[in-house]
């Protein structure tokens, strides 16, 4: 029976999909597990009685129809996105429902935004990609930090990661970013995305104690630089991530996350350093907690709660920082985020 608390994660099986299952059951939601393979789905279903799991394939659309028969919203947990993330917004429309995902790919979260406004618009409903550590996290963190801000001339996201072992999704969703850009890189830079084959700086960052300075790769551009150009007047934002981790993450055979508490978690910790500046005047806010993956299901989660209690601020495609009140929205996730508010400002 189709009720407001159930919730379709499609890639509810994958390693990010399964935390925001769990996420959901723990705040009341009835998780309605999707996916691609039948035996994934029933190993799934074995370790969780009681779960509901529907098989549907994205080259299927009457499959996704089925499976999102009563189902109030939609988090899509399985990339690479440039994949999942159409058939499944497309489906989302169809049944009238808002849909979420963790797209971390840059490529993949601009086709949402170009391709699905209008349409989303149309049907009532809303569609927030990148609703995750990156792309997420970092939008709501330079909204909170705008303030009262109607422009800025730079946004700065520096991610100060203890260690990085990416997922399989991770590895493969970098592969094909990496083909859709042949093989260059990307930067937003003059208002813009300037595609380039400039070597990548490395420079020493000031994060907060107890972290402290950290060696970065500058211009590791994530997929802020969608999110946070796409509704605020900042034509420069960069963003930073600690050498070691992109060192880990581009390793050959690199290792995949081991959970380390009862939760699932991984030893990994992070620190989100977000700094905007406006004339002389710099505004800063961070965030620290554990695990990029495991905090993007209460990132998710905490964005359908809010679509579904009519506490967003718009229909269509929006990002985070768009689609909700950024401050409110980071303080609710203070059980699984540090945050240090208020504003650093210095005029
Ligand atoms: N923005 C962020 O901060 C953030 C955070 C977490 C995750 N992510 C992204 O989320 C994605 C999943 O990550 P993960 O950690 O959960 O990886 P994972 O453990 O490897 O899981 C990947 C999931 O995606 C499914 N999948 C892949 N391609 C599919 C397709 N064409 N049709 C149906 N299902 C498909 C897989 O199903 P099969 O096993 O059947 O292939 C699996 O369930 C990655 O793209 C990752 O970059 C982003």
């Amino acid at each position: 029976m189709a009720t407001d608390r159930n919730a379709a994660v499609f890639g509810a099986y994958g390693h990010t999909g399964r935390f925001v299952v769990a996420e959901l059951r723990e705040r009341g939601y009835v998780p309605l597990a999707l996916g691609r393979d039948p035996d994934k789905l029933l190993t799934l279903e074995r370790a969780h009685p009681g779960l509901e799991t529907r098989q549907a394939s994205v080259d299927d659309p009457a499959s996704l129809d089925r499976a999102l028969d009563g189902a109030a919203a939609v988090i899509n947990c399985a990339g690479p996105f440039a994949s999942t993330a159409a058939p499944l917004v497309e489906a989302a429309v169809r049944a009238g429902i808002p849909y979420v995902d963790v797209a971390a790919e840059i490529e993949a979260n601009l086709d949402t935004f170009a391709h699905f406004a209008e349409r989303a618009r149309a049907a009532g409903t809303v569609v927030v990609p990148a609703m995750a550590f990156y792309g997420g996290l970092g939008d709501l963190l330079v909204t909170a930090a705008m303030g009262d801000w109607p422009a800025a001339d730079e946004a700065h996201v520096a991610y100060g990661l203890s260690s990085w072992h990416p997922t399989a999704g991770t590895v493969a969703s970098g592969v094909v970013s990496g083909q859709r850009r042949s093989g260059r890189r990307v930067r937003y830079t003059g208002g813009q995305l300037e595609y380039h084959d400039d070597a990548l700086p490395t420079l020493e960052w000031p994060f907060p104690a107890p972290l402290g300075p950290q060696s970065v790769i500058g211009e590791f551009t994530m997929a802020d630089v969608v999110t946070i150009p796409s509704h605020l007047a900042i034509p420069e934002v960069r963003t930073y991530m600690t050498a070691k981790a992109a060192e880990e993450l581009s390793a050959p055979g690199a290792s995949a996350p081991t959970a380390v508490d009862e939760r699932g978690r991984s030893a990994q910790t992070f620190v989100v350093d977000v700094l905007v500046r406006s004339g002389g005047t710099e505004r800063r806010v961070v965030a620290a907690g554990q695990d990029i993956y495991a905090i993007s299901a209460p990132l998710a989660v905490e964005a359908v709660d809010r679509i579904l209690t009519g506490r967003t601020r718009t229909t269509g495609v929006a990002s985070a920082g768009a689609a909700f009140d950024a401050g409110d929205f980071l303080r609710a996730l203070s059980p699984h985020l540090s945050l240090h508010f208020p504003l650093d400002v210095r005029g």
